[in-house]
């Protein structure tokens, strides 16, 4: 039997809007959040070959990624999934890590995703979410992709409408900052209950009105922004050079300005050459757009549009 080959696109997120309302009692902060999927991406290449017995599962990347979610994702999939064979994956990064951007989840979720199709097991989609929240909170978001309004610890997830391929420049400056540093910077004074009623206030306002993106909001601004002040000052210029939301990302240190047109985002672009930072040209992506990507690349192995991808294999089981 041939071996099942795919170049699976893996895509970044920002968060137009993240409030972090309080500590749970599992030590999670409760998070009311819209998760944006965008252009910018990783690829991860597939060759999956099937067998009757065994089963071996190699990552090939170049940056040495520490404990990769991409290879916890196959594992998992594989021994929850009861597949045998080999399977080779081999990750190209371009998504700056610990920045925010969900690089490491995006892989996660594109890894789930894919192993469906390619290995011809017929995963529900609760499963999927299932494995999704245990490999980390972001993962389960980038198993819809699109616009979406995270609770919970972010993966309780509801669609919002599409938003338009808006022009968007990420700034990703040689800083990382952990998840957990970043929550724990946020600090016991600026937390309070879980029913912060002007926070929730702040965040439905934002929501209702979402279309031009104004009010957005990011509480860990302020703490990240003090351990890093030339954050401040590199959202301070893309406001200034046009965007008319410019934001950090997540728990940062990725840093994100929506442009009004593509020509005030070319007019910004070099203004950030001299600036000890990686720049990325993109644009919002539809949850249409992610899943037609995700499935053209698996075209050769799944059968109609449905979503999540439905495996071509499923009748030839070995
Ligand atoms: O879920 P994930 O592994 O991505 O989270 C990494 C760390 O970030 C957690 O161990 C926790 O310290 C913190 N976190 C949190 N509240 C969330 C999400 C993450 O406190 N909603």
């Amino acid at each position: 039997m041939p071996p099942r080959r795919a170049a699976v696109p893996s895509f970044a997120k920002v968060n137009l809007s993240l409030k972090v309302l309080g500590r749970r009692a599992d030590g999670y902060h409760e998070l009311r959040t819209v998760f944006q999927t965008v252009g910018l991406h990783d690829r991860i290449e597939f060759d999956f070959a099937p067998a009757r017995r065994g089963l071996e599962i190699e990552l090939e990347d170049a940056l040495a990624i520490p404990d990769n979610l991409a290879l916890r994702a196959a594992r998992l999939y594989c021994e929850s999934e009861g597949v045998r064979g080999a399977l080779r994956m081999k990750l190209r990064k371009r998504i700056p890590m610990g920045a925010g951007l969900g690089g490491g989840s995006s892989n996660a979720a594109a890894v789930l995703l894919a192993l469906g199709a390619l290995t011809g097991r017929r995963t529900p989609l609760g499963r999927l979410r299932r494995m999704a929240e245990s490999l980390g909170s972001d993962v389960p978001f980038f198993l819809y992709g699109g616009t979406a309004l995270g609770l919970g610890r972010g993966e309780e997830l509801y669609p919002l409408p599409e938003a338009r391929p808006c022009s968007m420049l990420i700034l990703a400056p040689p800083v990382h900052v952990s998840t957990a540093e970043a929550y724990r910077a946020l600090g016991r004074p600026s937390l309070t209950s879980p029913f912060d009623s002007r926070k929730l206030n702040v965040f439905q306002s934002f929501v209702w009105r979402m279309e031009n993106l104004s009010g957005t909001e990011n509480d860990f601004e302020a703490a990240v922004f003090g351990l890093h002040p030339e954050l401040a000052r590199w959202k301070r210029k893309l406001e200034r050079l046009g965007a008319h939301a410019a934001r950090l990302s997540g728990s940062g240190a990725a840093l994100f300005g929506v442009f009004p047109d593509r020509a005030k985002l070319q007019g910004a672009l070099p203004k950030f050459s001299k600036e000890p930072l990686k720049v990325f040209s993109t644009t919002l992506l539809s949850r249409a757009r992610y899943r037609a990507r995700v499935l053209g690349s698996l075209r050769e192995h799944v059968i109609g549009n449905d979503w999540p991808p439905v495996s071509r294999y499923e009748r030839h089981e070995l």
